[in-house]
């Protein structure tokens, strides 16, 4: 078996892929994937995307064990080929079905907008991810309504092996807490980006001149742009709200006047946010799911409709204001002619990317039968290609004791032999003895882990 993995990790090297299997010395590029150098907004903060965290939440965003009866996994809702998101207007939790539509999972990470949900409920991507997870209709650990609560949901993710090694491996320690799904499942999501876009060639193309008509562009195209970015009465004035490049919403804006709830039993004003208006179509163009929150926009076309004659509701005080005729006060009525508006849908079908929908590092690892492999990781390959902390041995080879020294903080420290097989494992600060003595002749893996920054490194020691 072990002479299989490392096998497997060779080829690995090689490019080949395996589903059902994670290999921890081969992992995807989350961290330093390529962002063109006109995109602005950017809302990380502390937790800084890294790949062996990404990694643990690439698992934990298709692993259905997340839902209290295995049946559902957040990648039930947010289906990579169709841009994270779910065709169906409400989506199927394990009990019952969702009161708004799912949302498009698609450079989260870039907008002036820290909150997340239609309405910005969750201040951040990180208090966001859990609660899923505790939502009763979604994936029930609520410990309401005689569920099971996300404690359960722990200590059961604690006795799975492949958690115990996905864990140690992003964290330094086995340990699994709420904090680190949070952290693990918010860097999966931010790393989903798409930028490989008919729009990202004309910014090339354009020396960014956004505001020049591109020369990839059809004319229509261009037209559509033109109406995208510029104000009333010329344009449609989209970007007011929906701020290029990023396309991301500005986080002031409030409802856009469609407000029937997605069941179509009740009004609903909160909605203020939008996904990014990149890849709301695939790339061939069909759209991905319905649009809006209550998912009632089968097309683009219908959507602008809206926009064009925003219909008059005198309860809804929620209306961005944008959306109202200066002179009359009353909901814009755009007046567009039928060729601006196949401009406009033109226009929104350049902001969709390729890879995005296909791309493995964002794809379902497990098998069908719902097993997962992990394989390699113990000698620590991948990290001694990348130290992130400074770690001195001395001496280095050693006979009997070996100080470690790093800079101060806790760490977690494990020691593997030559196969991988761990010989030793503690928390030290950044100074330790580590006696040696009793180990066999030969080569040695030293891993250290910041427990408060998850920066880690490798490196070899010798005892002779
Ligand atoms: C049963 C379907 C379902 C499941 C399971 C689900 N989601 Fe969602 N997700 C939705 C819906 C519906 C919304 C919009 C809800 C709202 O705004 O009220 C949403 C919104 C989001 C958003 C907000 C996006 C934005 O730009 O504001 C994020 C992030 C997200 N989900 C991540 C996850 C993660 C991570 C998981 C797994 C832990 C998950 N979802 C599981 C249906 C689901
Ligand atoms: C005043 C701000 C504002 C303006 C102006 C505006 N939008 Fe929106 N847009 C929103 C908000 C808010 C939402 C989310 C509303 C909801 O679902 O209830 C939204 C949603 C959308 C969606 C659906 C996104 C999805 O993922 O389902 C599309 C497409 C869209 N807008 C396109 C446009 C176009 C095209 C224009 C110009 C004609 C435009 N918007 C003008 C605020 C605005």
């Amino acid at each position: 078996m072990k002479q299989f993995s490392y096998i497997l990790s060779l080829l690995g090297l090689f490019g080949f892929f395996f589903s059902g299997t994670i290999d921890l010395d081969n992992l995807f590029n989350y961290a330093n994937q390529e962002v063109p150098d006109y995109i602005f907004f950017d809302n990380t903060t502390t937790n800084q995307i890294n790949d062996r965290t990404a990694t643990l939440g690439r698992v934990l965003f298709y692993d259905k064990t997340l839902s209290r009866d295995n049946t559902v996994s957040c990648s039930s809702c947010h289906q990579q080929a169709f841009g994270f998101s779910d065709p169906a207007i409400q989506s199927t939790g394990v009990a019952g079905v969702t009161s708004r539509h799912s949302m498009r999972l698609i450079n989260t990470r870039f907008g002036i907008e820290e909150s997340v949900f239609w309405d910005e409920r969750a201040a951040t991507l990180e208090d966001q991810v859990t609660q899923p997870i505790q939502d009763h209709i979604e994936l029930g650990y609520s410990g309401t309504n005689g569920d099971p609560d996300i404690n359960d949901l722990i200590e059961l993710l604690s006795g799975l092996d492949y958690y115990q090694q996905l864990f140690t491996f992003a964290y330094g320690t086995p340990l699994v807490t709420e904090l680190r799904i949070k952290l693990a499942l918010a860097q999966f999501v931010r790393s989903i980006q798409s930028f490989d876009s008919k729009f990202d060639q004309g910014m090339v193309l354009s020396n960014e001149q956004i505001l020049e008509p591109f020369p990839n562009f059809t004319n229509s195209e261009n037209l559509g742009k033109e109406l995208f970015l510029l104000d009333k009465p010329v344009g449609a004035n989209c970007a007011t709200c929906h701020q290029p490049p990023e396309f991301s919403i500005d986080f002031v804006s409030l409802n856009n006047g469609v407000t029937a709830t997605a069941d179509g039993t009740g009004v609903d004003y909160t909605n203020f946010r939008s996904p990014t208006l990149r890849d709301l179509v695939n790339p061939d163009g069909v759209a991905n799911t319905p649009f809006m929150h209550n998912g009632a926009f089968p097309d683009l076309m219908s959507v602008i409709e809206h926009y064009n004659a925003v219909p008059f509701d005198p309860n809804n005080e929620l209306l961005d204001p944008d959306l109202l005729d200066p002179n009359t006060g009353e909901p814009q009525q755009l007046m567009l002619t039928p060729n601006e508006k196949l401009a406009l849908i033109d226009f929104l079908g350049t902001l969709s990317g390729n890879n995005v929908y296909t791309d493995e590092k964002w794809s379902d690892p497990f098998e069908p039968d719902g097993t997962i492999e992990i394989i390699g990781g113990n000698l620590g390959i991948y990290d001694l290609a990348r130290p992130e902390i400074e770690i001195q041995l001395s001496p280095n080879p050693a006979r009997d004791l070996v100080q470690i020294k790093a800079d101060p903080g806790q760490y977690a420290m494990i020691l593997t032999d030559a196969k991988g097989k761990k010989v030793m494992s503690c928390t030290t600060g950044g100074q330790q003895q580590l006696s040696i003595g009793h180990l066999a002749q030969g080569l040695y893996y030293l891993s250290m882990t910041n427990l408060e920054t998850g920066k880690h490194s490798v490196t070899k020691l010798i005892k002779n």
